[in-house]
């Protein structure tokens, strides 16, 4: 199947709603991915449709024409004439919103009056031949699931299209649609209907992608803190007109507990309102009172979090501009995403990813080693050293497979490679170890100047992977490192000199190695800490 085949496309949105629905954003979603831009819609909130009167005149009087003229003449025309027609409407008591329906009874002069056989229940034949005709159901509704809430309406529409002729997309959680702050996990779903779309389009959606389209947002529990908190009234029906709580109650009840127990302590500086969330193993409690010590306190104005909640601006780019001040323990801050993330529980768990695509991590072992081979080798024999120096080379090809290739470990295997042979072919082993050095030394200097900054390649994965890459605070703490590291070994070469001409020469390898063991020390212990003072 294809566009050219698809000729007629029709929508009916049956949302009162109108363009405002929930569910016509994913029937949009749909629309697009199947390409089909010249969709014609029929908005039933806007359009004239009576209730059908019963009187049969469609199938006696006047066959195949209803006595009522208002807009449903055109509308059922357009019906008979579209290849496919794309139903999106919210669902209203466990069925169709009561104006749809109006457009549902009225669709009776499509059919003939005499009882058809086939159907065991029983049946009328159509007066037109629709047998090309495939509907698309397309519907969110308010519960945490689809399940089990559409039984009338899969059944009225198996009954009266044919079972074979439906296509059915049906979403619960629909109001998180119309939530900004959420649009990371329903972005993530409205993507998995574009491609619904795009696989329809070319012959039948996925058993795969149907898996994903019928799997909630968020698991019920989370949803259903966020939706009560969301109403702003509490359950006695005192209004809350705190936003400040609603949104911490709201950022509460997506908490993903770790077993480390918390006190998040909120301070809303333009509001003027502090509140804490207890986390605990079990999950989050907001309180609003009697206070307990903070693990860690955020000060923000609420118009700031809202907008780092709506992806207008992001939460490290807003500390690096020092919008917001953090007290106390830091480390929540760095686990932010994984804690708070508001991307659902959809994400792939770790056993379900083939081999393929799990990503690689980088290892800071890969740039030193072969380095290392050279530096003691050489230093206790030039041959031998030399040899030491082209075999960890040329196994770091190998280590790739496991680790993935930076940057700096290619040209760390050219310029190991050439310092080795040169050593092996007679060099002067004090000249080839200090050189070696410098240019260490110098990849380092390189390697605080180019875009990421070398050492971010090798704590990246700690902070959320690459994409640590666009926090500007997580970069500049691993430029000032790398800076560090590239002074280090250029001035590892001077006393290396020196060293080399004393008769500690072949253990200058052995001493020098410490250095990079304590400088490790020193990153491991500056990548928290600097982050942490700057955001105090
Ligand atoms: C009158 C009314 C009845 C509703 N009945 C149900 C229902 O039976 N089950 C349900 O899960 N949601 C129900 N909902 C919630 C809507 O289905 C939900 O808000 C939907 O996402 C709205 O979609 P729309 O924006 O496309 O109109 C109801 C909402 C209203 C206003």
């Amino acid at each position: 199947m294809n566009e050219d085949e698809w000729m007629n496309i029709l929508v009916i949105n049956g949302s009162p709603k109108g363009g405002s629905s929930n569910s016509l954003k994913l029937a949009h979603a749909f629309l697009s991915g199947a390409g089909w831009s010249g969709a014609e819609t029929v908005t039933v909130a806007d359009t004239e449709i009576a209730p059908c009167l019963g009187c049969f005149s469609c199938w006696n009087k006047t066959p195949g024409t209803c006595v009522i003229h208002d807009g449903m003449s055109g509308t059922l025309a357009k019906i008979i004439a579209a290849d496919v027609v794309i139903w999106t409407f919210p669902l209203y008591y466990f069925s169709v919103p009561g104006k749809l329906k109006n457009l549902i009874d009225r669709q009776l002069p499509v059919n003939l009056p005499f009882m058809a056989g086939g159907n065991q229940s029983g049946g009328h034949p159509p007066r037109y031949d629709l047998s090309r005709q495939r509907h698309i159901v397309i519907s969110t509704c308010g519960f945490w699931t689809a399940e089990g809430n559409y039984d009338a309406v899969i059944s009225m529409f198996n009954r009266y299209y044919g079972v074979e002729k439906c296509t059915w997309i049906l979403c619960g959680q629909g109001e998180l649609f119309r939530v900004p702050e959420l649009s990371s996990r329903t972005g993530a779903y409205l993507e998995t209907v574009r491609r619904a779309g795009a696989e329809f389009a070319a012959g039948g959606i996925n058993a795969e992608t149907d898996a994903e389209l019928a799997e909630p947002l968020y698991p019920r529990d989370v949803f259903e803190k966020m939706a009560d908190a969301s109403w702003g009234i509490a359950e006695s029906g005192e209004t809350q007109a705190d936003e400040g709580l609603n949104f911490t109650k709201q950022m509460a009840a997506l908490y993903r507990p770790d077993g480390k127990p918390r006190v998040l302590e909120f301070c809303y500086t333009d509001l003027g309102k502090t509140y804490q969330i207890l986390l605990t193993a079990q999950g989050s409690e907001v309180i609003t009172d009697h206070f307990r010590q903070y693990t860690t306190r955020i000060e923000t104005p609420f118009a700031l979090w809202r907008s780092i909640a709506r992806g207008e601006i992001s939460g490290p780019e807003a500390l690096f501009r020092r919008q917001y001040k953090v007290l106390g323990d830091f480390s929540l801050m760095l686990r932010w995403d994984e804690l708070f993330g508001a991307s659902g529980s959809q994400r792939p768990a770790p056993e379900k990813r083939t081999p393929k695509e799990s990503p690689r991590g980088t290892n800071m072992a890969v740039l030193l080693i072969p380095w290392m081979a050279v530096w003691i080798g050489a230093a206790i024999n030039p041959v031998a050293g030399g040899a030491a120096g082209v075999v960890a080379a040329a196994c770091v090809p190998l280590i790739w497979m496991i680790f993935k290739p930076v940057v700096f470990e290619r040209i760390s295997v050219a310029l190991v490679a050439a310092l080795s042979l040169a050593a092996i072919l007679g060099q002067d082993a004090r000249a080839v170890i200090t050189l070696s050095y410098g240019m260490f030394g110098l990849m380092w200097l390189a390697g605080a100047f180019t875009k990421t900054p070398l050492t971010a390649y090798y704590s990246a994965a700690g902070y959320g992977g690459e994409k640590a890459f666009g926090n500007p605070l997580f970069m500049r703490t691993n430029r000032i490192l790398t800076a560090a590291w590239s002074a280090l070994y250029l001035v590892t070469p001077i006393w290396t000199y020196f060293l080399m001409g004393t008769r500690a020469a072949a253990y200058t390898g052995l001493i020098n190695a410490v250095c990079p063991i304590l400088m490790g020390i020193f990153t491991a212990w500056f990548q928290k800490w600097y982050p942490a003072r700057w955001a105090k």
